[in-house]
């Protein structure tokens, strides 16, 4: 029998849970909620099968639903949270799980004295090419891990465009970098120095590049902006990691397409390019039908614990900019041609729906 599953928050985040739901035969969407009428409308014709409301209660309510998938604002998530709890439902959660660092930890604790399996979308954990290459690192060929360097920069979402309640692009974004370098280095971070830029006059850092180390001993960077050509004619973006051992490398890089990873060892060099994957909803509600219909967590769903840590990471890391200088280059007036491109554009990067189209 179908899991039944109920979907709070039908942007674009929503949208794409609904589509993997909908592919995936071990899930039925009994309910979608957005508070907006247009995005209700929307799911309407997306899930004509599904309950579409306006007040998420009756998802909690209906005995019948075991799944809830939180993909509003992290302003609501807390309340989501509990209330899922008190009902009893399985959790999936898109990240960050609440909007301060306190409320995140309250719900860390939520979560770890809860009988029912609640996982995080940290999406770059389920990807192919970090499992691939952290195979790699398992098998010895890269020597012991020393340095992990992180890079992801693109024209995306521009400051002001929406989003306010996930922080600036560090935290927002930046906490899936923050996450994935620690989930390499399978230690704890112990210190941190981080240079940010205030582009555009805003008031924060849009661009932010940290360094520092982990308890055990390795090293790493992370950059992190949405600062990348947002005016340029033809736009681009440059994504990777590289990862260097003690004898060897591994790296991986993307066109958001494709995924290209490459690794040299001491006996081995390889080659691999695959679909890209993005955001592998696909691999995360999958394992946590299976987890559901096992009765067992399956150690591939990432923990409440896991986004706690990145995202206060992040936050620390934005606050210890503000004390390093934190230049300020460029005005408003480029910012506002910025989102004027964006606003008009049909196929950008990270473009938020404008509530009634459907936007990849
Ligand atoms: N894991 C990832 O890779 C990833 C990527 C992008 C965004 N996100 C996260 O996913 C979440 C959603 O992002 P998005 O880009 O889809 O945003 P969005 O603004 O496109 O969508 C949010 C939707 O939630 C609705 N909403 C707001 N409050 C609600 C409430 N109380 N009840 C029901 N609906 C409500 C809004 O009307 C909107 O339709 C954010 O928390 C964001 O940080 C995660």
């Amino acid at each position: 029998m179908s899991i039944k599953v109920g979907l709070i928050g039908f942007g674009r985040m929503g949208r794409f849970y609904l589509d993997e739901f909908k592919r995936n035969s071990k899930y039925e969407v009994a309910y979608i909620s957005d508070v907006s009428e247009e995005c209700r409308m929307l799911a309407a014709q997306e899930a004509p099968g599904a309950t579409i409301v306006e007040d998420y209660m009756p998802i909690f309510e209906d005995p019948t639903v075991e799944v809830v998938a939180l993909c509003a604002l992290a302003d609501s998530r807390k309340e989501q949270i509990e209330t899922a709890v008190k009902y009893g439902k399985h959790i999936i959660s898109e990240k960050p799980i609440a909007d301060t660092i306190e409320n995140e930890w309250s719900m860390v604790k939520a979560e770890e004295s809860y009988s029912q399996f609640a996982t995080v979308n940290l999406y770059l954990r389920n990807s192919w090419y970090h499992r691939y290459i952290k195979d790699f690192i398992k098998s010895g060929e890269i020597g012991e891990l020393a340095i992990i360097r992180v890079c992801h920069m693109t024209p995306g979402l521009a400051p002001g465009e929406g989003h306010e309640a996930e922080g600036p692009v560090f935290h927002d974004c930046g906490m899936h970098y923050v996450d994935i370098a620690r989930w390499y280095a399978k230690s704890e971070y112990a210190t941190c120095h981080a240079q940010g830029i205030r582009m555009w006059d805003w008031k924060d850092p849009w661009w932010l590049q940290c360094h520092g180390t982990f308890e055990n001993g390795i090293v790493y960077d992370i950059t992190q902006g949405f600062v990348y050509g947002q005016l340029s004619k033809d736009q681009t973006h440059n994504s990777y990691i590289d990862i260097i051992g003690t004898k060897g490398i591994a790296r991986m890089t993307h066109d958001f397409k494709m995924a290209r990873v490459e690794l040299r060892g001491v006996n081995t060099t390889e080659i691999v390019e695959r679909p890209y994957g993005g955001k592998n909803i696909d691999k995360l509600i999958d394992v946590m039908a299976d987890s559901i219909n096992s009765g067992r967590r399956s150690g591939r769903l990432p923990k409440f614990r896991d986004s706690a840590i990145a995202s206060e990471f992040a936050w620390n890391a934005l606050e210890n900019a503000r004390q390093n200088a934190l230049p300020s280059i460029g005005n408003n007036r480029t910012l506002e041609e910025i989102r004027y491109r964006r606003a008009h554009m049909t196929n950008g990067y990270g473009l938020l729906p404008r509530n009634h189209q459907k936007n990849q």
